[in-house]
């Protein structure tokens, strides 16, 4: 019997196989609206691109004050049993990244060809796979912050623009929000959970992060927000400390910062009893249970969307008619392959 965790993973390939189909008509465009996904939303500089790497356990995004994140990158993270790590951009396939740096700079540089540099946004995502023994399965969604006002260079309606982006995104049933805030600002007025109730009301999708608690002013704590008083959600709130940006220019790495966040959670005077349920690696766990939950319900309705794509991409190959060598043909087999592997692994879930 196959583990949820390859059960996810096949969902990250099949995800991945529609994204490289892609304009092939669409044949894979209903499944991969029916596959869940994770997207950070937040104000800027609230700590996304921060909240994101912690998951992930390495340093390989753009982060700073400002608008750094200017496109959505679409993260698939595969678990590998092998020890290998490594990074693959769907629109540089040939080249398998090794070191996250430049993985840090490939995005900023992809980035750029699209939007120039300038602090324009742009609706085209960049997909980037990572693989690695210490991830979870997941696909993760980095996406710009939500501003209040246009800086100068941009248009006026960027404002709009990008909360429409976000919206985009966050509307879709089958995504799961991570809804983050910082505890330093006033949480009343967040953008992100204000956005996440309006495209989720009942809540049953969003998980509420609470970032920079080491920057809340002395004698000021978020125990309220986190134990569920101030600002109910479906799911706890997890309260998160990522490193600094002091930490960000002494290279402080990922382990290290784990380390310290577990300690800064298990020494607090005011989230000491909280321990257990704080901290990125927390925060993770509980995003694949969800996740597990949430694809053991759509069983049915995926088997279903399965079969109607194994069909259509039978159609399909029989219109261009059968073997072919073109590229194309490769790919349409090899979305059908994954499809009734899927199909295979769903059945036994079942049973
Ligand atoms: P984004 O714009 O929402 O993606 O935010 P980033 O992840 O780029 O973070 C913005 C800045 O806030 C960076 O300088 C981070 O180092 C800093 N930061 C983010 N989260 C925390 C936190 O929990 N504690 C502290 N001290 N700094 C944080
Ligand atoms: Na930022
Ligand atoms: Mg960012």
């Amino acid at each position: 019997m196959a583990t949820m965790e390859s059960l996810i993973g096949l969902v990250n390939k099949i995800q991945r196989a529609c994204t490289v189909l892609g304009d092939h008509g669409g044949q894979g465009m209903s499944l991969w609206e029916a596959l869940p996904s994770v997207a950070v939303v937040g104000g800027q500089s609230s700590g996304k691109s921060s909240v994101l790497e912690s998951i992930v356990g390495r340093d390989f995004l753009p982060r700073g004050s400002g608008i750094v994140t200017r496109r959505p990158l679409v993260l698939q993270l595969h678990k590998t049993a092998s020890g290998a790590e490594y990074a693959e951009f769907l629109h540089a396939p040939k080249r398998r990244f090794t070191d996250f740096a430049a993985v840090r700079k490939e995005i900023s540089d992809e980035t750029d060809r699209i939007t120039g540099k300038t602090k324009q946004i742009s609706n085209i995502p960049i997909h980037l796979s990572i693989y690695s023994p210490n991830v979870v399965n997941l696909t993760l969604i980095d996406l710009p912050g939500l501003t209040k006002v246009a800086v100068e260079g941009q248009s006026d309606s960027i404002v709009e623009d990008i909360e429409n982006m976000v919206r985009s995104y966050v509307e879709k049933p089958n995504c799961i929000i991570l809804a983050i805030t910082p505890a330093n600002q006033d949480i009343a007025t967040s953008d992100a959970i204000k956005l996440a109730r309006e495209v989720d009301p009942s809540g049953e999708r969003t998980f509420g992060v609470l970032t920079k608690l080491d920057l809340m002013d002395k004698g000021t704590n978020a125990t309220e927000v986190l134990e569920g008083r101030a600002y109910r959600l479906q799911h706890p709130w997890v309260g998160i400390v990522n490193r600094s940006q002091a930490d960000i220019n002494k290279n402080v790495d990922m382990i290290v910062a784990r380390r310290k966040e577990r300690e800064y959670f298990e020494t607090s005077p005011d989230y000491g009893h909280l321990a257990s349920r704080m901290g990125s690696e927390y925060l993770a766990k509980l995003l694949s249970q969800h996740l597990e939950h949430v694809i053991r319900q759509r069983i049915p309705s995926i088997i279903a969307m399965i079969n109607k794509t194994i069909d259509e991409l039978n159609a399909e190959l029989d219109r261009i008619g059968r073997p072919v060598a073109a590229d194309g043909g490769a790919q349409l087999y090899m979305i059908l392959e994954l499809c009734r592997a899927f199909d295979r692994v769903f059945k036994e879930h079942l049973d």
